[in-house]
């Protein structure tokens, strides 16, 4: 410290205590310009959004979007009734006729070999339309499409020997639905005429034969057979009301032929 410095103060007595507040004042230097030397720089303008930010907005949007499509109701005006039901107005799934679902079955699995025309390939594969095999009992069309069938048959007055593959669990494994359609649909296109087979008969055979690894031989097709089921309750209602003018007699008369 200079003597004129000292001497500018108010009194000279205080030249001890001026320095000792100078010496505090460096002291307080020093902790400041530590302070400072620590401290961040000071940066203009904003800082960008960390870029996790953005991620966790851009989710919550998404999210929110996919909320409101599910329940919102279509933004309809009156999504807050309490009896609000959004399927009101869509028609019920139309269910595809079995004879139209086995159409499409057969062009796809079958018509490669029995041909689209049902008429086979003369010494390889037998004909559908017309055969006794496909209108005869559907126990027996059911066991050649679920399990295969091998060996010589007779089609139409001719012989065949190859081998057919299995459609059931061990095979291709058709869906109950897709095995009555194709079902039917041989058993009443190209002028075949027979009953239907319905899905539930279709269950019934696939319990029985499910568990049958090997195919069948014709010899064997006519062994063991049941009772051709009776058709489905629905068509016997209808069948009823035509007959329904005639008196409960008519139709006792009628039920009499389809129990032997
Ligand atoms: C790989 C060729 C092939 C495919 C695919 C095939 N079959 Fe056959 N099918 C045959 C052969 C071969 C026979 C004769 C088997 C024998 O000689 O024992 C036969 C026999 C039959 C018979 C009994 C004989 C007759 O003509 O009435 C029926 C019914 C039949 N097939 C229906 C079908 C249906 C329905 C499908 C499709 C779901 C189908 N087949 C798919 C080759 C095939």
């Amino acid at each position: 410290m200079s003597e004129e410095n000292t001497n500018s103060g108010p009194h000279p007595s205080n030249k001890t205590s001026l320095e000792q507040a100078a010496m505090q004042d460096e002291h307080m230097q020093d902790v400041h310009a530590q302070l400072m030397r620590e401290k961040e720089e000071p940066q203009e303008g904003f800082s960008p959004v960390p870029i996790f930010l953005m991620f966790l907005f851009a989710a919550l949007c998404f999210w929110g979007g996919v909320y409101l499509v599910h329940y919102s109701g279509g933004f309809r005006w009156d999504a807050y009734d309490p009896h609000f039901n959004p399927n009101a107005d869509k028609p019920a799934p139309v269910e595809i006729p079995l004879f139209e679902r086995g159409q499409k079955v057969f062009s796809q699995q079958c018509a490669v070999c029995h041909q689209a025309t049902g008429a086979g390939v003369p010494g390889v594969y037998p004909p559908i339309a017309g055969s006794e095999w496909v209108t005869g009992h559907p126990q027996v069309l059911s066991r050649i499409l679920i399990n295969g069938l091998s060996g010589p048959i007779e089609v139409k007055g001719n012989t065949y020997n190859g081998a057919m593959p299995a459609f059931g669990p061990n095979g291709m494994n058709l869906s109950n639905k897709d095995l009555a359609g194709v079902i039917t649909f041989i058993r009443q296109e190209w002028g075949n005429e027979a009953s239907d087979v319905t899905e539930k008969m279709v269950e019934d055979y696939k319990a029985l034969y499910a568990g049958r690894s090997t195919t069948w031989s014709a010899a064997e097709l006519k062994e063991g057979l049941g009772p051709i089921p009776e058709p489905e309750v629905e068509e016997v209602v209808e069948e009823d009301d035509e007959f329904a003018a005639e008196g409960e007699q008519a139709e006792e008369a009628h039920a009499e032929p389809a129990a032997h």
